[in-house]
């Protein structure tokens, strides 16, 4: 008999011993507003044609494996051939792959703090080391900060959120263009509500060769359900992503879906005037409450602080979920609320009101 009792359960890696899983909650209340997907539904056309197109799929064969018909859509969007176009399960998945090709264990990613929390977890996942340049007193990253921490840690690679999450503010381009040529890593511009309103790095391509542009069918395309990412960039990134990649990982009623949705995508997206002229008029709201300061915002979500404590708490009370981050470095007493239906932010700004008068 082995001298060593069986042991009941193998240890996990060790760099991913207290890992928290990334969750935004997921509660059923009546007003949820924490996790930036868009409030409508998309068009009945969409659904149709695509069951009638997902009828005729032969599902008991494997998908295009390079998901070809789906990427060439895509390039069509932005004048760029297939070659150049990646696609994935979600955008969180595009940047998995990436940080596994270009990072790794004994290289370095750059992010910003704050920032979109799923990235240090991403890297993590991929045993890639973060280190982290912080944002301004604005929440701004500007092009000689971005520069000098990128000559400060000369990262493998880069990632950016713009607009970023939480705070909605974009990155400009100069900022790009300066964590580009300050070194020579490969430079991720996280596009994922750039739809909303801000300039996209896109235009920068063909001037920054080493520049990746992710984008998501989550937001702006009302398809957070899909799973469904991509991301414009040269080709040899496209090239050097089949390496990390799982056979088939992209499955045939995805590729689908996302082709149709290029096909129809001026349906797909005509809500985003709605939302912004909503995004405008809550952020306003806002602006006029005492005692609440609120960011400028080219997303679909607005970051606003308050002084008064268990305000997140307060909101839930009232049946209205927006999420959490006063507890981020950066981010004391702030919250960030995702544009709802116009009865939606009226719930939003009823509550807020109400949760700040039960504590003047
Ligand atoms: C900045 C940013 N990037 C990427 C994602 C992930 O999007 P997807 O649903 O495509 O995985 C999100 C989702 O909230 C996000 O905020």
């Amino acid at each position: 008999m082995s001298p060593h009792a069986p042991r009941r359960r193998v240890p996990v890696r060790t760099d991913l011993v207290g890992v928290e899983p990334y969750g935004a909650p997921q509660l059923d209340v009546p007003v949820r507003l924490n996790t930036n997907e868009t409030p409508f539904p998309p068009p009945a056309a969409f659904g149709e044609q695509l069951a009638k197109r997902v009828a005729s799929l032969e599902l008991h064969r494997y998908p295009d494996r390079r998901a070809w018909s789906l990427r060439t859509a895509l390039g069509g969007r932005f004048g760029l051939p297939a070659e150049r176009v990646w696609a994935a399960n979600g955008s969180n998945e595009v940047l998995l792959q990436l940080f596994q090709a270009y990072g790794g264990m004994g290289r370095t990613l750059l992010l910003c703090r704050p920032g979109y929390s799923a990235h240090p977890l991403i890297a993590r996942v991929a045993a890639t080391d973060h280190v982290e340049v912080e944002l301004d007193a604005g929440l701004r990253l500007s092009p000689a900060a971005a520069a000098g921490a990128v000559r400060a840690h000369r990262p493998d690679l880069v990632c950016v959120a713009s607009p970023n999450n939480p705070t909605g503010i974009p990155v400009s381009l100069d900022t790009v263009r300066a964590l580009h040529d300050a070194g020579d890593g490969l430079v991720v511009c996280d596009e994922a509500y750039v739809e909303f309103g801000a300039a996209s790095a896109a235009e920068l391509l063909d001037e920054l060769p080493r520049l990746v542009v992710c984008r998501t069918f989550s937001k702006a395309f009302r398809l957070a359900g899909v799973r469904l990412g991509y991301l414009l960039a040269h080709d040899w990134v496209v090239d050097d992503l089949r390496a990390v990649r799982l056979p088939y990982h992209l499955d045939a009623m995805t590729q689908e879906a996302g082709t149709l949705a290029c096909e129809l995508a001026g349906e797909m997206t005509a809500h985003i005037q709605a939302i912004v002229a909503e995004r405008e008029r809550v952020r306003a709201a806002l602006a006029d409450l005492d005692g609440v300061g609120v960011f400028d915002s080219a997303a679909n979500f607005l970051l606003f602080r308050t002084r008064v404590p268990a305000v997140w708490e307060a909101l839930l009370d009232r049946g209205v979920l927006v999420r959490d981050f006063s507890d981020r470095p950066g981010l004391a007493g702030c919250l960030r609320v995702t544009i709802g239906t116009p009865a939606e932010n009226d719930a939003f700004l009823t509550a807020l009101e109400d949760s700040l008068h039960a504590h003047p």
